[in-house]
C-alpha cells in the first residue's frame, strides 16, 4: 500500500488532547502517534493509576507532549485539567476520549448479577466521562470553534455480543451522548462522532472474557478482517481534519466492513465442519 511515512500535515497547526493511552497497544497510543505525524500539538492524559501500569510518559517523549494525569470521573481533577490546557494551549481544535472499563466484566460477574456499584463505574468511566470531559472543556471555553471530538466504541452498543455484557450498555450511553452533545455543540461549529472499531488487541480489549473468539469471529467475518489499532488512528485523523468538518452526532464503524455482514463462507465451512463432526464423531 502506498503511504507517505511523514503523513499528509492534516491536522498542521491543530493542537488537541488525547485521554487513554495507556500502552503501546493502546487504540489512543495510536492515535497520539498519528496526530504527531499529521502536524498536531497535544496534550496526553490518563488516570493517575496508569502512571504505574502503563508508559504514557515514553509517549510523551517521543511525541513531545505534556502528560496532565487526571482521574476522567473526577470533576475537580478534570476541571483543573481543562484551566492548564486553556492557560497552556488557549481553546484547544480536538479531543479524543479512548477511555473504558467494564468492572463487572473484570471480575467475570454475569449480566443476570450485575453488582450495581461497579455498573455505576463501568457507566461513569466508559460513557459519563465523554460527559464531563465536554462539559468541562466548554465550561474552560478550552474548545475553538470548528474543533472535533472523537470517542471509541463497539457494535456492541447495537447488538448483542454475548460476553460483552455491560459494557454494550455503556457503549449505547457513550453513543447517546455523541448525539445529545452533537446537537448542543452545533452552535459553536464543534462536531462530535463516535468511531465504533474491530476488537483490538489491547489491555481493555483482551479483558473481556471470550475476545479471542469474538476477535477471530470478526477477522473471518468481516471482508477486510479486523482494523488494527493503527488504521484506526488514521481514520481518527481524518475525523479530527478540516475535511470532514460536516459530520458530526455519527457512530462510523471501522470494522473492516464487519457490520454489514451476516454470515462469510469461511463461517458456514467452519460450521458445516462442526456439525459433520458432532454427528460423526472421529
Ligand atoms: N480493544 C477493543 O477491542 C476495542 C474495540 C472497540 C472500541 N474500543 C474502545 O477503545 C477505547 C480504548 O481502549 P483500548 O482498547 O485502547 O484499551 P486500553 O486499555 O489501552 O485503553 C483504555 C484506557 O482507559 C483508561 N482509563 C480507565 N479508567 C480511567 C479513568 N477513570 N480515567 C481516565 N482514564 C481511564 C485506561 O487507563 C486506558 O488507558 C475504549 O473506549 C474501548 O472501549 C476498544
Amino acid at each position: 500500500m502506498h503511504y507517505a511515512m511523514d503523513g499528509y500535515d492534516l491536522l498542521d497547526g491543530k493542537t488537541g488532547i488525547i485521554f487513554g493511552a495507556l500502552n503501546e497497544e493502546s487504540i489512543a497510543w495510536s492515535v497520539a502517534e498519528a496526530c504527531d505525524r499529521e502536524g498536531a500539538d497535544f496534550v496526553l492524559s490518563n488516570a493517575p493509576v496508569a502512571r504505574r501500569l502503563g508508559s504514557l510518559d515514553a509517549l510523551a517523549d517521543k511525541t513531545d507532549s505534556d502528560v496532565i494525569w487526571a482521574d476522567a470521573t473526577d470533576d475537580e481533577a478534570l476541571a483543573e485539567l481543562f484551566a492548564e490546557v486553556k492557560e497552556a494551549h488557549g481553546a484547544i481544535d480536538f479531543i479524543v476520549h479512548s477511555i473504558g472499563m467494564g468492572v463487572n466484566v473484570r471480575k467475570d460477574v454475569p449480566y443476570e448479577d450485575l453488582n450495581y456499584n461497579w455498573y455505576e463505574q463501568t457507566l461513569d468511566i466508559s460513557a459519563v466521562s465523554l460527559h464531563r470531559i465536554v462539559r468541562h472543556a466548554l465550561d474552560a471555553d478550552a474548545i475553538a470553534d470548528g474543533g472535533s471530538i472523537l470517542a471509541m466504541s463497539y457494535i456492541g452498543a447495537q447488538r448483542i455480543f454475548s460476553k460483552y455484557s455491560e459494557m454494550g450498555d455503556a457503549k449505547a450511553l457513550l453513543e447517546s451522548i455523541v448525539r445529545s452533545f452533537g446537537y448542543r455543540l452545533g452552535e459553536h461549529d464543534i462536531r462530535i462522532n463516535a468511531i465504533s472499531q474491530s476488537p483490538t488487541k489491547t489491555t481493555a480489549g483482551s479483558g473481556i472474557d471470550g475476545f479471542n473468539a469474538m476477535y477471530e469471529f470478526a477477522e473471518r467475518v468481516a471482508p477486510l478482517g479486523n482494523a488494527d489499532a493503527d488504521s484506526c488512528a488514521d481514520y481518527a485523523v481524518t475525523l479530527l481534519s478540516d475535511l470532514t468538518r460536516m459530520v458530526t452526532m455519527q457512530t462510523l464503524y471501522h470494522d473492516g466492513g464487519f457490520s454489514n455482514m451476516g454470515i462469510s463462507d469461511e463461517i458456514v465451512e467452519a460450521m458445516a465442519d462442526s456439525l459433520a463432526e458432532e454427528e460423526n464423531p472421529s
